[in-house]
């Protein structure tokens, strides 16, 4: 390898959607040769797993710092789908019909009202719908369906598509994508990072953004005493049925699952939640759970041929929250990771923010609260 080909001003470790928002955006400001490297395909991990909801005021109980980030990310995806399109040709199919949370016990209609409240006070978009008014709008809703939320500016992208869009983007602004490579650890020297060592060889950089997901904490460095940020994989079944026509415009939850229609009849119905190692595989349990929840939505699912099944690993921190920043112990470390349940909703957000940190090393107040210094006393849960 020529020395010219075993150099980068930045490396990215890992290629699902934060790590190829990051390439982009840094080689979009200008940050010089971005090479990023990939231990299998390029966003065939957590990324290609989600259903791509966009969906914050959906999941929130609160407005707090991770709302706000989430928000944020939300909005910039017309934009970021547009620059797509002009780069690529490729439409992402963002979907901005909304979101819809439903009700179907005292319990949950308790959880909606807390919801509809602090939004509505907070100046956010959202409607409080009766039963037979959610029906009028979905008409394959079950009759069990007491009340709902709809929440207009949730929305959601094809993240398949958008992955896409990602590697050919990066692919055309001259970003070196580096697939089928392992990065087996961080060169440190006096405790500043000089370069990745890797299945493929040395490559010398001053600067590492960690964007490994579930595999973080596999990379370690060649400096014991530099501690890592713990990451742990959290395993999440789909099931993907087939309608057509459509069985729903809306992207819509229950407190107990999700059922997501995608513009070409495929229906997703998510998920699980699971604590699997690595172990990737659907189980009958995790498909039969996904299915009656689906069900309890719309008893007309029952009639729909399955086509598919798989499962994804997302990547969770101590605390759920992603880990965005520089590394205290490590100059030259910018971590990206750990986005949990929210990785295609954050990527937008934080391509720009990281790309922000190293170009023009500015710390956005967005990420403040998420630096990786925060886990580093802090055991997994
Ligand atoms: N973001 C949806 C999920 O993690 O199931």
């Amino acid at each position: 390898m020529s020395e010219i080909q075993n150099t980068a001003d930045v490396v990215v470790i890992g290629g699902g959607v934060i790590g190829m928002a990051v390439a982009r955006a840094l080689t979009l400001r200008s940050a010089g040769r971005v090479l990023l490297i990939e231990r299998g395909s390029l966003g065939r991990e957590s990324s290609y797993a989600a259903a791509g909801m966009l969906a914050p005021q959906a999941e929130a109980d609160r407005a707090d710092e991770f709302f706000n980030l989430c928000s944020r990310s939300r909005d910039m995806y017309p934009a970021f789908a547009g620059a797509l399109a002009a780069e690529t040709g490729i439409d992402i199919e963002l979907d901005t019909s909304g979101t819809l949370y439903l009700a179907f016990n005292e319990h949950d209609q308790e959880e909606l009202a807390h919801r509809y409240d602090w939004q509505t006070n907070s100046g956010l978009s959202v409607e409080k719908l009766e039963g037979d008014a959610v029906r009028r709008l979905e008409p394959c809703l079950s009759a069990e369906v007491r009340a709902a939320l709809r929440f207009p500016r949730d929305i959601q992208v094809e993240n398949r598509r958008l992955l896409s869009a990602l590697a050919v983007s990066n692919e055309k602004l001259g970003v070196r994508l580096l697939s089928g490579t392992t990065v087996e650890s961080l060169r440190l020297e006096h405790g500043r990072v000089v370069g990745v060592e890797t299945s493929g060889g040395f490559f010398s950089t001053p600067t590492v953004v960690m964007a490994g997901g579930a595999w973080t904490t596999f990379i370690t460095s060649t400096d014991p005493a530099t501690p890592g940020v713990r990451i742990e994989p959290v395993r999440g079944q789909m099931v993907c049925l087939e309608a057509h026509p459509r069985l729903a415009e809306h992207v819509i939850y229950s407190p107990r699952g999700y059922i997501v229609p995608r513009r070409d009849g495929r229906l997703l119905a998510g998920s699980t939640t699971e604590h699997a190692g690595f172990d990737k595989r659907t189980t009958a349990a995790g498909v039969s759970s996904i299915l009656s929840h689906a069900l309890e939505i719309s008893p007309l699912i029952a009639g729909l041929p399955l086509v598919d099944s798989w499962a994804g690993l997302r990547p969770r921190a101590a605390d759920n929250l992603p880990v965005l920043g520089a590394s205290n112990e490590a100059r030259g470390l910018v971590f990206a990771t750990g986005h949990y349940r929210n990785g295609i909703l954050l990527a937008p957000l934080t391509g720009e923010l990281i790309a922000s940190l190293i170009v023009d090393n500015v710390v956005s107040p967005f990420m403040q609260s998420f630096g990786p210094e925060r886990l580093t006393a802090t055991e997994l849960c």
